[in-house]
This record gives C-alpha cells, structure tokens and sequence, in this order.
C-alpha cells in the first residue's frame, strides 16, 4: 500500500444518458485538473447503469459515447487508465464480499436510494438498494486515496471509508480509506427550470438540464429560458438561487470569479447577463462537441482505448481481489 510512486484515484460515470453540464463541472472538469498528479482510474460504470431499466442497444452505445466525452473532455488515455466496468469481473467479486459486511440500517439511510425508489416504485431491484457496496468496491479494489465526485455522493463515499475501516478492523490493513473530493462552486450544478433541484440526465423537462454534446442554439436556448426571478439584480444570494446557479456555471465555464461577475452586470438586467453567459458557455463547449463528434467518428481508436484500460485496471483489481480472499480465508484455486 505504501510503495506507489503516484497517489491513486478512482471515478466513475453511468453510461446512462449524455452527460450534462452537472456531470462536467462536478467531476470530469476535476478529473481533467488531476490527472497530471496522480495515478488515475476512469470508469464507465455500465453495471451501476442497469439499476435502473436500460434499452440494451442504447446502453451499448451510450457506453461508448461516454467514452468519447472523458475524451472530449480532455481526460488523456495515455496518463489514465480508462475502462468498461463490467470487463473486469472483480468489481462483481469484491461487491459480493462487501455485502457481506454491510448492515442494513446503512442502505436504508442512502438518500439517493430512497429518491429513486420513490420514483420508480414498480422497479424496486435489489441491485438499486445495494448500488452504494458495489460502488465502494469500485473504489477499493483500486486502492483509490482520491475520489473526485460531485456533492450527490458525499453520502455513498462515507459507506466506502465504513467499510475499508470495517473490513481493516475486522482482518488485517487491506484497504486504503478513500477520501471524496468535491469542487467548490459547482459540487452541485442546479437544474435550469427548478434550482432548488440538481441538474439532471434523467430529468423528464429537457430545459432543466444542459447537454456537453448539444448544439449551441440548443444551449443557448436554455441558458436564456432559465428560471430566475422578479428582484432583476444579478446578485450571489441564496435569496436568488436561480442566479446564483446560473453565477456558478458562468464562473467555473470562464474561470471569472464570482465576485468578477457580480461587478460585470452591476446595474445590467438579467437579459445581457443570460445573453452573454449563453455566449461564454457555449464558446467554452465548443471544442468539446466538435472534438466528440470526432471521436465518434472513429469507433476502432474507442475501442482500443477501453481494451487496453481494462487490461492494466485488471492488473490491480486482482491483486486487491486475491489478498481479500485470502484474508476471508478463501482457499486458493489449485493449478493441476
Ligand atoms: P452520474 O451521472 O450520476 O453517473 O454522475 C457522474 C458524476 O457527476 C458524479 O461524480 C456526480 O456526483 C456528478 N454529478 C452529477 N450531476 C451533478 C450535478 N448536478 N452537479 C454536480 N455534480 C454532478
Ligand atoms: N454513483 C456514482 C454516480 O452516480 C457513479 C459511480 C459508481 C462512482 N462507482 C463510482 C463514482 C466510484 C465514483 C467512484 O455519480
């Protein structure tokens, strides 16, 4: 455990739609500031996808698409280990494991859990109540020090330390214990149309959300129909949280401070500020769309890309996997 040149880290992103502004500002824009330091594992978590029903055809092909956006993004698959979840079977392995070890009381408190369950009562799977084990897994068997995610998961990175903690109490130091790492602003990017909500891929309004892969009038579009409200000065206030959301994305979109911005519209109304963060954003998501559709375009190079990640994540995963089998006292497969 102690002999890595690098610090680890691990995240993950569900293949189970196109990924919003949300999803880049909470945490591949995160990914991409990190890469560079330490020794980074990126995953297309397809096997927490399928907690919720999936179309097959579309899952395979949002899997790829995922891929093409880490790129996009300026996740570098030189320096990153970049792969398909369910290609290395260990994540299945220790999951099971860590089941074991979990109480029940822990799942029942998961609030993303009890939101989801609520939403689609008619599908109440096993796998949605144990989907936080089997991200801890994903987690753990990496050795992850770091794991950078959005606000959301705050609740689900305390189960993975539980249990690197619990499992070490109970056996013998296994497991590093993870810490989440979450951005300032925009650990929580609001919806458009209700910001007291985050922003979300499976939201049923399509203003609510912004897409990295949509065109720019599209963007546009939504940036000026966002909900605000009748005080009509662009303040960061709580009071305001329709602007304070949209003062969120402007800055982490321009790199401009909060307070830059604040002063920039000092008695401007909320149409310039909407017209010229609209411009900003989409100027911003540009080369990421253009160099997405590029990708696309060139499905063999995708491909290569997850072999070769699912190769070397491997390589670790079995290693974490054959000293927790060993320590639960499962005996080792004989070769004849
Ligand atoms: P998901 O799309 O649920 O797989 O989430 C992938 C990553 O994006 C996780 O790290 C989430 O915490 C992050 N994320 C998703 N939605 C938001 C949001 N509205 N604001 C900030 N981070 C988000
Ligand atoms: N649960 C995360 C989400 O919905 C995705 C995820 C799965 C993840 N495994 C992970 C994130 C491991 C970080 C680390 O956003």
């Amino acid at each position: 455990m102690g002999d890595r040149e690098k610090k680890v880290i691990f995240s993950g992103v569900q293949p189970s739609g196109k990924m919003t502004l949300g999803n880049y500002l909470g945490a591949l824009k995160s990914w991409t500031k990190l890469q560079d330091d330490y020794e980074c594992y990126y995953s297309m978590v397809n096997m927490h996808a399928i907690t919720v029903p999936q179309d097959p055809e579309v899952l395979r092909r949002q899997t790829t698409e995922l891929l093409a956006q880490f790129l996009a993004c300026g996740i570098d698959p030189d320096k990153n280990t970049i792969f398909v979840q369910s290609h290395v079977h260990e994540h299945a392995e220790l999951n099971w494991v860590l089941c074991t070890m979990t109480y029940m009381g822990e799942l029942n408190r998961m609030t993303q859990y009890k939101d989801k369950s609520r939403k689609s009562e008619a599908n109440l799977n096993a796998g949605l109540f144990t989907y936080p084990v089997l991200m801890a897994a994903d987690i753990l068997l990496y050795q992850a020090d770091l794991v950078p995610v959005g606000d959301d998961q705050k609740q689900h990175m305390e189960l993975a330390r539980d249990l690197a903690n619990r499992f070490n109490a109970r056996f013998s130091d296994t497991f590093v214990v993870p810490e989440g790492y979450y951005p300032k602003e925009t650990a929580r990017v609001m919806s458009l149309q209700e910001p007291e909500k985050k922003m979300s891929k499976s939201d049923s309004n399509e203003k609510a959300f912004i897409l990295l892969a949509e065109s720019a009038e599209t963007t546009a579009k939504k940036i000026k129909s966002a909900v605000t409200d009748s005080v009509g000065i662009v303040k960061y206030s709580d009071e305001q949280p329709g602007i304070k959301n949209l003062i969120n994305i402007y800055s982490a979109m321009t790199d401009k401070s909060v307070e830059e911005i604040v002063s920039m519209y000092e008695g401007k109304g909320y149409g310039a500020f909407k017209g010229e963060m609209a411009e900003a954003v989409v100027e911003t998501l540009r080369p990421i769309r253009e160099k997405y559709n590029y990708l696309l375009e060139n499905p063999d190079y995708l491909e290569s890309i997850y072999a070769k990640g699912a190769e070397k994540a491997q390589i670790r995963a079995a290693q974490t996997l054959e000293k927790v089998y060993n320590q639960i006292g499962f005996i080792p497969k004989k070769n004849k």
